[in-house]
């Protein structure tokens, strides 16, 4: 897996960022099993509830065009501290990932990047394992 190239797809998906009431702006690349990444921005709402976190239409896009297997997501912002993934998302995540496998790279520039496991992020989760 090549970190720093889905670390600059992130960032290549913030410059989508439509975030004209936060100004907080995010992207996030997200890698398939089939080496495609998918690229995500948040997207928000002047109703506020209906805004996406980029995280999650990177994941929408990916799966709504077939994608359901993944290695790994990259997520940046503008500030200078890392961006960790909202509690929704991490839920989103845990959907589709093996959750001691997919990793979550935090980037708080193109080459400074820390990663943890979903299990890292989201312990004891709630997923279809849950429901049987
Ligand atoms: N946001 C994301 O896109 N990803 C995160 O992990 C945290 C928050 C967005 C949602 C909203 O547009 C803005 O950042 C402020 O919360």
């Amino acid at each position: 897996m090549d970190i720093l190239n889905l670390i600059e797809e992130a960032y290549k998906a913030k410059e989508n960022s439509y975030a004209p009431y936060s100004g907080f702006h995010v992207g996030a690349a997200l890698l398939g099993y089939d080496g495609r990444i998918y690229r995500g921005c948040n997207i928000e709402n002047a109703a506020f509830s209906p805004t996406n976190c980029a995280e999650r239409t990177a994941f929408f896009k990916a799966v709504s065009e077939g994608a359901k297997e993944f290695l790994a997501i990259a997520i940046v912002g503008d500030r200078e501290e890392y961006l960790a993934p909202c509690g929704v998302c991490r839920q989103v995540m845990a959907e589709f990932c093996d959750a001691e496998k997919f990793q979550i790279i935090l980037a708080r520039n193109k080459k400074d990047y820390k990663i943890y496991t979903l299990a890292e992020l989201l312990p004891e989760l709630f997923g279809a394992a849950s429901l049987k």
